[in-house]
């Protein structure tokens, strides 16, 4: 039984995507892109054409016919007895949709550049790290080999890094998990009622987001721009009832911003009143690049501010994404459930893995300022690239962060992104950072590649920026599937 969505949503979402003419193409156009994007998943029986007429004041014809095309173009199929179902031309190869997912990964990436994916390369240490973590054959290594916890030794060296960092921290409170995002879902699991509104901002990182959705939350997104977080906007969302937010105030991903200390104070503020738990993923605050944060500024975590908080970080940006090292931090009271949750979802994180990691935490200080000179040098080489190639583009320089946040003049970013593709840069359209819909206007563009890359990335851009043809309807080569 295909799943449906309502009339209204339907119409929500199309108001939302670019106008063309004429109008049956304009709203082909627009379904097609809310199915390739995955806010209308393929799969998704779609209204009958006089429901989602009279929804839109249109004629019945005008649906009929765009229904047609969008099944000319594989994004639908029509058959009889079960009316219009969205599809992928390439549903096979484009499983996992709405997460996001590096090209090389879905063995896509072809030789384009792919700029889906904001991670630096791992630190020249790793290979060392892991032999060491071999030669010492510590404890760990001797035993049954399941620590659902994680193993002593590294959460102990995470729980001082918090006390460090301004929240006092006992090992006890520290849960490795299988990354930052293995955290988010044991998280859930253990604290969430499915079917609870959870405060979020869009953008969001989208992996966030459908780990979250996964165990049936209702996200309620309160819209974030340049000028960061509207938390007026925020306690009013939070009044109108909510048990949990989702942050992301260290270098959010995708905007590179950060919560100040003060607004730290403030949304804990709100939160409080509602008694509501946060789940902070800060899986970027080792981050920072330039300003204060660089030089030892960091805000506190915001754990340090709110007590039911669940903090989440990860290996990934930090040292290496191949780890699949993530960790959670909580107050005492609310462990004894993470640790039955986490049972439920597999029995412990990788031994080596834990070890080669605690053994990189002892270069700590060297590897970040690789990391940080490295991705320092590439964001400035990106915005110049940018600014000189595709002047109509805007964006801030973010303090941290792997990426740039691009505001484009006009609202065409999944069709530029398709053009992209066709020019062999891999790239996430901005709606696939958005909690709900919309985002048009907005590009993600990761500065984690290596200089000369990003150059002829940003040429590649230029040129697909020049010839897209903003009337066309995009339409995805299916033997190359994007990121998902
Ligand atoms: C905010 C955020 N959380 C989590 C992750 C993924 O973390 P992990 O690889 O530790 O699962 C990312 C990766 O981009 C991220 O940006």
């Amino acid at each position: 039984m295909p799943r449906s969505i309502s009339p209204g949503r339907l119409a929500t979402l199309l108001d939302d995507a670019p106008r063309r003419s004429p109008a049956y193409r304009e709203v082909a156009t627009a379904l097609q892109m809310l199915v390739d994007d995955g806010r209308v998943p393929a799969g998704t029986r779609l209204p009958s054409e006089r429901v989602l007429a009279e929804q839109l004041g249109v004629s019945r014809t005008t649906i009929t016919r765009a229904y047609a095309r969008l099944v000319d173009a594989g994004f639908a199929t029509a058959r009889h007895g079960s009316g219009t179902v969205a599809a992928l031309p390439d549903a096979a190869s484009r499983d996992g949709r709405g997460a996001l997912m590096p090209a090389e990964s879905t063995g896509s990436a072809d030789g384009a550049i792919d700029l889906t994916c904001a991670v630096l390369p791992p630190p020249v240490q790793l290979h060392a790290a892991y032999e060491q973590a071999l030669s010492r054959w510590s404890p760990e290594m001797g035993g049954s080999g399941y620590y659902p916890l994680g193993v002593p030794a590294l959460r102990e060296a995470i729980a001082e890094d918090y006390t460090r960092r301004g929240l006092p921290t006992h090992a006890d409170q520290v849960m490795i998990t299988s990354g930052a995002i293995g955290a988010h879902a044991v998280a859930a699991r253990a604290h969430l009622v499915p079917g609870e509104r959870l405060l979020l901002d869009s953008p969001v990182y989208p992996n966030s987001l459908a780990s979250l959705r996964a165990h049936g939350l209702r996200p309620v997104a309160v819209p974030l721009d340049d000028d960061g977080w509207d938390l007026d906007t925020w306690a009013s969302a939070a009044r109108a009832g909510a048990r949990a937010a989702l942050l992301l105030p260290d270098f959010h991903n995708p905007t590179g911003l950060l919560m100040s200390d003060d607004e730290r104070a403030r949304l804990s503020h709100i939160l409080r009143r509602q008694r509501a738990l946060a789940l902070v993923d800060e899986t970027l605050a080792g981050t920072a690049l330039t300003g204060p944060a660089a030089d030892g500024g960091m805000p506190a975590p915001f754990g340090a501010h709110h007590h039911r908080t669940v903090m989440i970080g990860g290996a990934s940006k930090s040292h290496w994404s191949g780890l699949r090292i993530g960790w959670l931090r909580a107050p005492a009271e609310l462990m004894g459930p993470l640790v039955a949750a986490r049972t439920t979802l597999d029995l412990g994180s990788a031994v080596l893995e834990q070890l080669a990691l605690l053994e990189l935490m002892a270069h700590e200080d060297e590897i970040a300022t690789t990391h940080r000179e490295a991705a320092t040098a590439r964001r400035d080489v990106l915005a110049a690239e940018l600014r000189s190639h595709l002047p109509s583009w805007r964006f801030r320089i973010p303090d941290g962060g792997l990426s740039l946040w691009v505001e484009l003049p006009e609202p065409v970013s999944t069709a530029f992104v398709v053009a992209a593709e066709a020019r062999r840069v891999l790239l996430a359209p901005g709606p696939r950072f958005a909690a709900e819909s919309g985002l048009e206007r907005r590009l993600r563009i990761p500065f984690t590649a290596p200089e000369a890359t990003l150059r002829e990335a940003v040429r590649r851009m230029a040129a697909a920026w020049e010839a897209l043809d903003r009337r066309a309807m995009p339409r995805r080569d299916p033997a190359r599937p994007l990121i998902a």
